[in-house]
């Protein structure tokens, strides 16, 4: 078939350059292939560098704060505005770590969004009447220390000091971690933003599913972040010889975790909205002729409402103390997080839409069964999140993520609409 020259929509220069930004910081990783960027690693740090730079020269302050957030601030037209007691902010925001082998966009593509939406604003001389802050916060994932949002709960005023002994895999704790990168654990208290000088929270983010793809539209406005609680779960059996024991006899760990996987997948399948993972499982020390000792579990429960994600995290431990009666084997249980499910601002959704619908786009609305920075911000000021499509059949957390340079461009596009006509701050 001929090609068509004018069936795309023709891609403008925030959409590329967005792409070029997001290849650019990928090139910082961890793991030779692909990429890996986890909290406070030598890549870790080089993307913030490189963001500090990409702020400032889209006119920005820009500094890294004591839990390596970088934060950007374009100060409002009117100097009155950049001063308490009238000083508002509005803040822009997600995060520049990401998963073991991730994709380019998650966390990252709220970040070079707006930035190169200043970079615009800076380029033609354009103050608003507000000042815009941009922070690429440093950990969402959760990865090195099984605390997710460490960046954003800081800001958010809601960081848990008690996290700082927190150890990670090879049992540095989370304080010494941060000393040892030339943070102030101490000053993570006063990065708290007092809820008066915020204006609204918004997030730009992938959509990491295919609601989006499936309904052919490139943006979608977030009605509410699903709730999350996760486990560390040890299971203790008793190892022993993989030729002499008995099968009748043993008390497998692993085979116990095993048990635990699939009643985690019937409960969750059970009930729309639902989901469960155990999305790592580990034998310390384990070896191909001993019957595991022990057996290292996470366990991941979400739910659109936290009723129906309770009731299930109650269904699925009483099936776990069975297990653990059957098998004869112990099952500790540490709760990491639990946080509750969070809606997105009817006023925040409002402008969304009627940027998107000045864009030319049917304003879909949709719930986000991920997490997002964006919640951490509940009670603190009105949040809002715009969805980007995720190409790939809505594949994320994978380096088969993709993003679009045209679905770019235009949420790059909403976004500037957004941010010029914002309600000017009383
Ligand atoms: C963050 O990516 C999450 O786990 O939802
Ligand atoms: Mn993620
Ligand atoms: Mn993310």
């Amino acid at each position: 078939m001929l090609s068509q020259p004018n069936a795309q929509p023709a891609t403008t220069a925030f959409g590329s350059r967005i792409i070029a930004l997001s290849e650019r910081l990928a090139q910082w990783s961890e793991s030779r292939d692909g990429l890996t960027c986890t909290y406070l690693s030598a890549a870790h740090r080089a993307v913030a560098a490189e963001l500090c730079a990409l702020m400032r020269n889209a006119g920005m302050t820009a500094k890294i704060d004591a839990v390596g957030n970088v934060v950007g601030r374009y100060p409002a037209a009117d100097p009155a505005a950049n001063t308490p007691p009238s000083a508002r902010t509005l803040i822009t925001a997600s995060h520049y770590d990401t998963v073991v082998n991730a994709g380019k966009y998650d966390g990252r593509l709220g970040i070079v969004t707006p930035l190169v939406v200043i970079e615009h604003l800076h380029r033609t001389g354009q103050r608003l009447p507000y000042s815009l802050e941009l922070i690429a916060f440093s950990e969402e994932e959760g990865v090195r220390f099984a605390a997710p949002y460490i960046g954003s709960s800081a800001v958010a005023g809601r960081f848990d000091m008690k996290l700082l002994e927190r150890r990670d895999a090879n049992g540095v704790a989370l304080g010494d971690a941060l000393r040892q990168a030339g943070f102030l654990p101490e000053a993570i208290p006063r990065l708290a933003r007092p809820p008066q000088d915020l204006l609204c929270y918004i997030e730009v983010h992938i959509e990491q599913g295919p609601v989006l793809l499936q309904a052919g539209l490139p943006v979608g406005i977030v009605t509410s972040i699903a709730g999350a609680v996760r486990h560390l779960l040890t299971v203790r059996g008793v190892a022993g010889h993989a030729g002499t024991v008995p099968m009748a006899l043993r008390r497998d760990a692993a085979a116990a975790a095993a048990e635990i996987v699939l009643a985690v997948e019937k409960r969750c399948r059970a009930t729309p909205t639902l989901v469960g993972t155990v999305g790592r499982l580990a034998v310390p020390e384990g070896a191909i002729n001993v019957i595991p000792g022990a057996c290292e579990l996470t366990l991941d429960i979400r739910a659109g409402d936290d009723a129906t994600r309770d009731a299930a995290g109650a269904d699925i431990f009483a099936e776990i103390e069975a297990i653990a009666e059957r098998r004869g084997v112990t099952i500790e249980a540490q709760e990491i997080i639990d946080n509750a499910a969070v809606a997105c601002a009817p006023r925040i959704q409002q402008l969304l839409a009627e940027a998107v619908a000045r864009a030319g786009v049917r304003p879909l609305h949709l719930p986000s069964g991920a997490g997002h920075d964006a919640a951490m911000f509940d009670g603190c000021t009105d949040l809002g999140m715009l969805f980007v499509r995720c190409g790939n059949g809505g594949v994320s957390h994978s380096p088969r993520e993709t993003v679009s340079a045209e679905d770019a461009d235009l949420a790059a596009r909403i976004l500037l609409d957004v941010l010029l006509n914002f309600p000017s701050p009383p």
